[in-house]
């Protein structure tokens, strides 16, 4: 039977994250670029945004580039950030139809002028809608996120705005980029390695972790739908 049938439709996680890795060695293994790996991604965020759209996933997001692939070759980080925003521009009409709102977390100034601006626009185009959030981590890190939290308390509490003594983890949590937005009950990560690599570190506290050794240019929807029924096989206790 086809994982999507076997998911229990009344137990659905919120929120999934996935950390889309292994673009780089599933080219290689072939003899192509890395950039081809990247290129081939495209497909596989295709197929994940189509299957949490399908059944009612509230919101997903996506690990597309972190403040660590900044470090990348040059060649690399151009052609990505280039893959990105075009990718990001050719789909935003079918995000559209589909009524998902595209959203983003990190540091978007990092972004070359037109890639942000573009990127700003297509945010603007989908604001309205109402079925998934479609979100992507782009010139993102957790302890960038935190830092840039941890000036914006400190710059409020001198500035009167916020008392010490009042900070509990709900005001962290509304200083970070996902501030209005759920945790994640659900963690994807592709391609053999089991690491957060610097990733929502606040907000995966209580999250189930899932690794598989798909690369993510051979991820789908099947894949996808079966984190989802490993996920609903475990218990929950969040400490308790
Ligand atoms: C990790 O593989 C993947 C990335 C750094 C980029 C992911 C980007 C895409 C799939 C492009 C399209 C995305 C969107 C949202 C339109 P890696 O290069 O680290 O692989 P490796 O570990 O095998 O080297």
């Amino acid at each position: 039977m086809a994982y999507k049938e076997k998911i229990d439709m009344s137990r659905l996680p919120v929120h999934i994250a996935v950390i889309m890795d292994g673009n780089g060695r599933w080219a290689q293994q072939r003899g192509y670029d890395r950039i081809v790996g990247h290129q081939n991604g495209v497909t596989s965020v295709r197929e994940t945004t189509e299957a949490a759209a399908e059944i009612g996933i509230k919101y997903l997001t996506l690990y597309a580039f972190s403040t660590e692939n900044w470090g990348r070759p040059k060649q690399e980080v151009d052609a990505l950030m280039e893959l990105l925003v075009d990718t990001i521009e050719k789909e935003t009409p079918t995000l559209n139809k589909n009524n998902v709102r595209l959203r983003a977390i990190g540091d978007l100034s990092r972004l070359p002028e037109g890639a942000e601006n573009k990127l700003r626009n297509c945010l603007k185009q989908t604001e309205t809608n109402t079925g998934l959030n479609l979100v992507l981590a782009l010139s993102y890190s957790a302890r960038w996120e935190i830092t840039a939290a941890a000036q914006a308390m400190c710059r409020d509490a001198r500035d009167g705005r916020l008392n010490p003594d009042d900070i509990t983890d709900r005001v962290v949590a509304s200083y970070l980029d996902t501030r209005d937005m759920p945790d994640p009950d659900l963690l994807i990560r592709t391609s053999g390695e089991q690491r957060i690599s610097n990733f929502l570190l606040w907000q995966l506290a209580y999250t189930e972790l899932y690794f598989t050794e798909t690369h993510w240019p051979d991820f789908r929807k099947e894949n996808f739908y079966q984190a989802i029924y490993e996920y609903q096989q475990r218990e929950r206790r969040f400490g308790k």
